[in-house]
């Protein structure tokens, strides 16, 4: 797959089988996020990868009682990568933002689904969520910025690969 099929056919994925991915494709997907673009080339985007299913769990469960009722957030995906970053660093969600996008694109290139998941980071400051985010490894001066949950599609047609114009996103060319 080239690069621009890659962009086009990628989607999200929100339902995923049980079954774990190895740890090889789980650290090509981080190896492509740790090479994304970073202000500076500062490179500290913190990833913290939660293949542990217990911990996934709690996570489940305290996002469920912090939020009030929602669905379970991550879909139920076997991984979940989450993207930290310096909480006073200017550029902390641009560099996430990159490297989400650089493991997006590396899960549909390796047959993985994945969807970003936005409920952590808008926790970040709930005390429970960062406590027990600090018990996993979050720094003092670090913040949760994104979150990806990756596994395999649980779907008929798999990833649904498939190219959508978008219908949004003005443009203006200026010649
Ligand atoms: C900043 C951001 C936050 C998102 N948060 C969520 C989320 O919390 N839950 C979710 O299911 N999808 C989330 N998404 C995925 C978008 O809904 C999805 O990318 C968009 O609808 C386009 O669909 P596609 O990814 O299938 O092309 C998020 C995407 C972005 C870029």
């Amino acid at each position: 797959m080239n690069t621009l099929e890659c962009i086009k056919t990628r989607h999200s994925t929100r339902k995923f089988k049980a079954d774990q991915v190895s740890r090889e494709l789980i650290d090509q997907v981080l190896d492509a996020g740790r090479r994304a673009p970073s202000g500076g080339n500062t490179q500290l985007t913190h990833f913290m990868v939660i293949t542990n299913q217990d911990v996934l769990q709690e996570l489940v469960t305290l996002i469920q009682e912090e939020y009030g009722k929602m669905p379970v957030f991550h879909y139920n995906a076997p991984v979940l990568i989450v993207l930290a970053s310096k909480a006073n660093y200017a550029n902390n969600f641009a560099d996430v933002s990159c490297a989400m996008q650089n493991m997006m694109l590396a899960c549909n290139e390796l047959d993985l689904g994945s969807c970003w998941v936005n409920q952590i980071r808008h926790l970040q400051d709930n005390e429970r969520i960062q406590a027990k985010m600090r018990e996993l490894g979050l720094s003092e001066d670090e913040k949760v910025y994104a979150s990806l949950a990756i596994g395999y599609p649980d779907l008929p047609n798999d990833l649904n690969r498939r190219e959508i114009e978008p219908k949004g996103y003005p443009v203006t060319y200026i010649d």
